[in-house]
């Protein structure tokens, strides 16, 4: 069979399953969706936010892109984390990169990939900002691990200075905004601490070091 059927087959066998578990879940969906959660992370396949956090529909708002940025003439990403923030009133705004990404290990080449290129540069420039600290590791997957860590942490100070943060954050004191790593090798993920939900607790990434003790 083709795998195209086989999704849909799958679909009808999940609002089974559904139904049988709660039979008043679709009807409880169609009617409201509050989610606490907005999920900013990768395309990447591996990374489906809704299993990795055990979480149903209904529970978060996603929104993916290539290495999970947060670009300010992104119109997609604004309107998603506007919607989030102002209309769902999310809590959480969680950004959530992985070890082991495409589009990371694309930025630290010197290849061209075509119309990505323009996406990573973004990528370029967060290596740029803590070369230093990143030429210091000759352990090329260390360096790479530790790019992915920064990058996200990079997208949450962006995020903390768009004016839909700034505005949330002057009404009230929400939405916490967190940097969080999923491995794809064992499936965990890794908060990197460095929550933030008000301009009084500025990140300050020198303040951060990695504490992760990942073998290569
Ligand atoms: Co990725």
């Amino acid at each position: 069979m083709e795998r195209i059927e086989k999704l849909l087959l799958q679909n009808k066998a999940w609002v089974e399953q559904r139904n049988q578990a709660d039979p008043n879940f679709f009807h409880r969906l169609s009617n409201i969706q509050t989610p606490q959660f907005l999920w900013i992370g990768c395309s990447d396949s591996r990374v489906p936010a809704n299993e990795i956090t055990g979480t149903d529909p209904g529970e978060m708002f996603v929104h993916r892109n290539i290495a999970n940025m947060v670009i300010h003439t992104d119109m997609s990403l604004l309107s998603v984390l506007d919607y989030a923030v102002n209309v769902l009133h999310v809590a959480h705004v969680i950004v959530c990169g992985h070890y082991g990404c495409g589009g990371i290990k694309a930025a630290m080449s010197d290849k061209q990939f075509g119309l990505i290129d323009n996406w990573i540069r973004h990528i370029k420039d967060v290596y740029r900002l803590h070369r230093d600290e990143l030429d210091s590791i000759e352990n090329i997957q260390q360096r790479e691990n530790r790019l992915i860590e920064l990058n996200v942490i990079e997208q949450v100070n962006d995020l903390t200075k768009t004016s839909i943060i700034q505005n949330a954050w002057t009404s009230r004191e929400s939405p916490f905004v967190h940097g969080w790593v999923y491995d794809i090798r064992n499936g965990l993920i890794k908060d990197l601490q460095v929550t933030v939900r008000d301009n009084n607790k500025p990140l300050d990434n020198r303040k951060y070091r990695s504490n992760s003790n990942l073998k290569t």
